[in-house]
């Protein structure tokens, strides 16, 4: 029993895309289960950048998952490019769960773009102006449905929580110290590491580093830049093997 999991983050689709994202989808055809996207769908937010994901996300043959970034919020349209993603048989998740069955094999997928926050040495406090507490609390939300989605999902064969904003300090290296509080939080660890999923994405850190842990979890920043090519893992059901990795495009 395993599955091949192909994720992509931060794909910033518009009209320029068009042509790479065609081939990376077709390019995953025989060659992976299912399709995750770690947010940063559109490069403004804006719903016919959404289009030209959402027309090339058909072309894979396979189910898709997604999350938003901030992106996708940038044009106050993040509601439309979840309708553009959906009308075409995507999934998106945000605060929320799913599961899919792949040949008898049940995954389950939990998935929210995450927040802001930071990681020790930066952290945003729980203090101040009610802006700034509102800062925290939506991190906390997102930490909440993580930890809901998880339990939710508890039997699945596996498990993978997809996010935009980082859970972890270990993939945010190659990024500038300074702006840590911005690319994630170490609140959305806790139910990961209280949960123990068996894969963790996230996107957003650009300039990252790709493999991190949280525990014993395999966690992977997939925002590296994708041409036409998605990042496919094997996960097996032999657990304590981390899960093996290749480009496939
Ligand atoms: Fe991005
Ligand atoms: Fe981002």
């Amino acid at each position: 029993m395993g599955i091949r999991v192909a994720a992509a983050g931060d794909v910033h689709a518009d009209a320029s895309r068009r042509v790479d994202l065609q081939a990376a989808f077709t390019g995953l055809r025989g060659k992976a289960d299912i399709v995750l996207l770690a947010g940063d769908l559109t490069t403004h937010g804006r719903p016919e950048e959404a289009q030209v994901l959402a027309e090339a996300s058909q072309l894979a043959g396979l189910p898709v998952f997604s999350v938003l970034g901030n992106h996708d919020w940038h044009s106050d349209h993040a509601a439309e490019v979840s309708a553009v993603m959906q009308e075409a048989g995507v999934t998106v998740l945000d605060r929320s769960w799913a599961t899919c069955d792949v040949d008898g094999t049940q995954v389950g997928i939990v998935g929210t773009k995450g927040f802001v926050g930071g990681f020790p040495g930066s952290h945003l406090p729980d203090f101040g102006e009610p802006l700034l507490r509102q800062v925290y609390a939506e991190t906390g939300r997102d930490a909440a449905a993580i930890h809901e989605g998880l339990r939710a999902t508890e039997d699945c064969d596996f498990r993978i929580v997809l996010l935009h904003y980082s859970p972890t300090l270990m993939t945010l290296q190659g990024e500038r110290p300074e702006i840590s509080v911005l690319l994630g939080s170490d609140r959305l660890a806790h139910p990961i590491a209280d949960h123990v999923p068996d894969l963790v994405l996230h996107g957003h850190a650009h300039a990252g580093r790709f493999e991190g842990t949280i525990g014993t979890v395999p966690v992977f920043n997939v925002a590296l830049p994708m041409k036409r090519e998605f990042w496919v893992f094997d996960l097996s059901a032999d657990r304590p093997r981390a899960p093996e990795y290749a480009l496939v495009g």
